[in-house]
């Protein structure tokens, strides 16, 4: 009891010492109510930064290390604060123009972290590999999947699990970028080797190279994880070719 206490003097005191240094009257709210108090205020700029993963300077004129107090946040230079005022005004029209329309009766709120999950932009791992693999080939696509891995796994931006990279090796591979998708599907079965959707993909790709031997082993681990009759159809089908 008095450790929680104590605890939460020490929580009042860091976040009045981090808003002492932000001044008490804002001069340019263009989309906040003008009469906003400083602490709304600042969970706003809070959760502003939580939802996109930055900092104030992300938006604000400042640099790291600099106290905030010598921040001009007034000045509108950038162009990412200019675009969040956009996305204050979407942000509110979702929750009090539509969300009230279902008639909950505590609806949900949507807030910057909804969309952003920590990120500047809002995509998805998908979005990322199809827009790194169009830019920079193959190559720069499986480089960056380790390293949004190694930087973000265990975190709520990107979703590490087998079907994303599944999903964009079947496309590739449907629209004939057959090395791009055998290339992704290995990549997904160092991190996922007990995913028979990414062994049987492979092997229909390697099918489609012509491997008729790698293809097999491929399904065959398929079936192993998956005894389904579909796959061992398929697994006849090309061993008879
Ligand atoms: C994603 C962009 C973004 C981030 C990050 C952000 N802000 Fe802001 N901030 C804004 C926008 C947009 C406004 C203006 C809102 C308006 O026009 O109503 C603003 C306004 C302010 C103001 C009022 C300035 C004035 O006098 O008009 C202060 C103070 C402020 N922010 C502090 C902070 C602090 C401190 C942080 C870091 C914890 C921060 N902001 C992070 C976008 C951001
Ligand atoms: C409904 C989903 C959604 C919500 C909620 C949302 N955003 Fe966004 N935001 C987007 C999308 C999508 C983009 C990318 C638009 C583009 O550039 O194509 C974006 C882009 C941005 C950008 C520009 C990023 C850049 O690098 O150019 C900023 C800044 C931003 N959002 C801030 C915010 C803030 C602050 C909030 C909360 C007040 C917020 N967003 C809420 C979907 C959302």
């Amino acid at each position: 009891m008095k450790n929680l206490f104590l605890f939460a003097i020490m929580i009042l005191f860091f976040t009045t010492l981090g808003n002492a240094q932000i001044p008490d009257k804002f001069e340019n709210l263009q989309v906040l109510p003008k009469e906003i108090s400083k602490r709304e205020l600042m969970g706003n700029m809070k959760s502003f930064a939580l939802g996109l993963g930055v900092r104030c300077q992300f938006c604000h004129v400042g640099e790291e290390g600099q106290p905030l107090s010598e921040f001009d946040f007034v000045s509108d230079e950038k162009e990412t604060k200019k675009k969040a005022r956009v996305m204050i005004q979407m942000r509110d029209a979702i929750n009090n123009q539509h969300l009230t329309q279902l008639g909950e009766e505590n609806a949900l709120q949507v807030n910057c972290v909804t969309c952003h999950h920590g990120q500047e932009e809002p995509k998805t791992i998908e979005l990322v590999m199809n827009e790194t693999i169009e830019k920079g080939g193959i190559e720069s696509a499986t480089q960056k999947y380790r390293e949004l891995r190694e930087k973000h796994y265990g975190g709520f931006t990107y979703n590490f699990q087998a079907r994303p990279l599944e999903r964009v090796s079947q496309s590739l591979a449907g629209s004939g970028k057959v090395d791009e998708a055998i290339a992704l599907l290995k990549l997904n079965l160092e991190f996922h080797p007990e995913s028979f959707m990414s062994h049987y993909s492979l092997g229909e790709a390697l099918a489609m190279k012509g491997d008729k031997e790698a293809a097999v082993k491929s399904l065959e681990k398929a079936y192993e994880i998956m005894p389904n009759p579909r796959i061992k159809k398929k697994i006849e089908e090309i061993s008879k070719k």
